[in-house]
């Protein structure tokens, strides 16, 4: 019996969903406990895509039960469109198989707006957020003028904490110039999701602890990326939630000594969505990477900007995180380069840095000092087994694990979850 934290060791999209769905096999529960619909986790199975959203990865797997712990923000709507979507998709959704905790935050469409417009405001310092309203709903959480899943699902206490927090809500709306919203219009859309959800709501705390009591094997599907963490990432340009390891156990109510293994997930390269620094951000392996169709944002549809593998970054997330192992993905990616680069250390002015440093503006002075790799420069989108891998390419994993401070456990050649390579 073993339960795994699964976070990403970089800024988001490292391939968790894919990993969560291959590693959900010997699992009994997948749970969520950060993050909201700014997420988007892509997985593939048997020539179809699913992208999911606020629904653990889980999902996917027949008789293995998903859990959307406290610690993250819902949007009712989408996440009643999300259970269409895959009923649509013939995979099974039901109170059997999903649970909603009555303490998540509800994300409502004056969060959605408010992004938009401190989006706004900010104007070339935007944080290039996913609009969401994941900022804006956290916040409400903070500043405890939020409603929770319990709100939702008893009518008159959501009625009269919505009109309250509409009232509140438009004023600041107004402040900014933009148009308030209309009570009714969010109350009709707001009753009808909560009508649909009220089933899968449920006190999950009891329910994982039930089930850990029973012997269950527990994967906690992070959202985004240790770099994105409110903390611990380059703010301001992060998410509003703990993305690292910790976010786990204060998102579900499992406590840390019921937590067996941190696996971190990580790309054979780097990317990043949104504004904020990035030091080994490379205009050609983005212009290459997009050229195949790669690296498009599974949320918003926006490029992601890439670069090379930056192992002062995953060091740094082993340390917060308390990675153990890691699961490389795309590798494929790097198959027809002649030269990969690896950065170890910044210069910072004179300085050599082994660590990032915390300030986002000092991080953006930041110049990557490489090591470089000669290529294998050979498919390995077919390779079932570590043998099959190219000699260089294998070098060059166990190299990447070695410099994160982790033990190299998967290995992924491609989207599909076939092309997984457990070591
Ligand atoms: P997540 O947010 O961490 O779950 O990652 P995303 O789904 O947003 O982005 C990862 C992208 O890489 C998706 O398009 C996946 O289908 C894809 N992917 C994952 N692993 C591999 C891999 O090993 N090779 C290739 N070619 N694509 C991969
Ligand atoms: P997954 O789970 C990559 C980024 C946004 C923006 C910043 C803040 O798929 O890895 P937000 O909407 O959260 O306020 O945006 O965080 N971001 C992600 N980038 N993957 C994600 O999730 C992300 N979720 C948010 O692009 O820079
Ligand atoms: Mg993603």
């Amino acid at each position: 019996m073993s339960n795994t934290i699964l976070v990403g060791a970089q800024w988001g999209d490292e391939g968790k969903g894919k990993i969560i769905d291959f590693l959900t096999e010997s699992a009994d529960l997948v749970v969520r406990s950060q993050g909201g619909n700014n997420a988007g986790h892509t997985v593939l199975v048997g020539g179809k895509k699913y992208v999911l959203h606020l629904i653990p990865s889980g999902i996917l797997r027949p008789g293995k039960m998903c859990v959307i712990g406290n610690g993250v923000v819902i949007d009712p709507v989408a996440v009643a469109g999300e259970i269409d979507g895959l009923l649509a998709q013939k995979i099974k959704v039901s109170p059997k198989n999903l649970l909603i905790s009555d303490c998540a935050h509800v994300v409502l469409p004056y969060h959605r707006a408010l992004d938009e417009q401190r989006e706004f405001a900010k104007g070339k310092g935007k944080i290039g957020t996913t609009k969401r309203g994941i900022g804006p709903a956290y916040g409400d959480k903070a500043a405890r003028v939020g409603l929770r899943m319990s709100d939702l699902v008893q009518p008159e206490i959501f009625r009269e904490k919505l009109k309250r927090r509409i009232t509140d809500n438009n004023a600041v709306l107004k402040a900014f110039g933009a148009k308030p919203l209309s009570y009714q219009d969010v109350l009709a859309a707001y009753e009808a999701a909560a009508a649909k959800l009220a089933p899968f709501v449920a006190n999950t705390v009891v329910y994982l602890h039930n089930a850990l009591k029973a012997g269950k094997e527990v994967l906690f599907e992070g959202a985004q990326g240790t770099f994105l963490d409110i903390d611990h990432g380059t703010y301001p340009f992060v998410t509003s939630s703990n993305t690292t390891a910790g976010g786990a156990c204060t998102g579900s109510g499992v406590p840390p000594h019921r937590m067996d293994r941190v696996l971190g997930v990580m790309k054979a390269y780097t990317t990043r969505v949104g504004e904020g620094p990035f030091p080994t951000e490379n205009a050609e392996i983005s212009d290459f990477l997009h050229g195949l169709g790669r690296e498009f944002g599974a949320t918003t549809g926006r490029a992601r900007r890439c670069g090379w593998f930056d192992a002062v970054a995953t060091r740094y997330a082993g340390m917060v995180n308390g990675i153990d192992q890691v699961a490389v993905t795309n590798l494929d990616g790097l198959d027809s380069m002649a030269t990969i680069k690896v950065c170890v250390a910044y210069k910072l002015g004179r300085k050599k840095l082994e660590v990032p440093p915390s300030d986002s503006d000092l991080l953006a002075q930041c110049v990557p000092v490489y090591e470089e790799h000669a290529g294998w420069q050979t498919p390995t989108d077919q390779c079932k087994t570590w043998g099959d891998l190219p000699k260089k390419a294998q070098a060059y994993l166990r190299h990447i694990a070695k410099l994160s401070g982790a033990k190299l456990k998967i290995a992924s050649v491609g989207p599909n979850r076939e092309q997984t390579i457990l070591l």
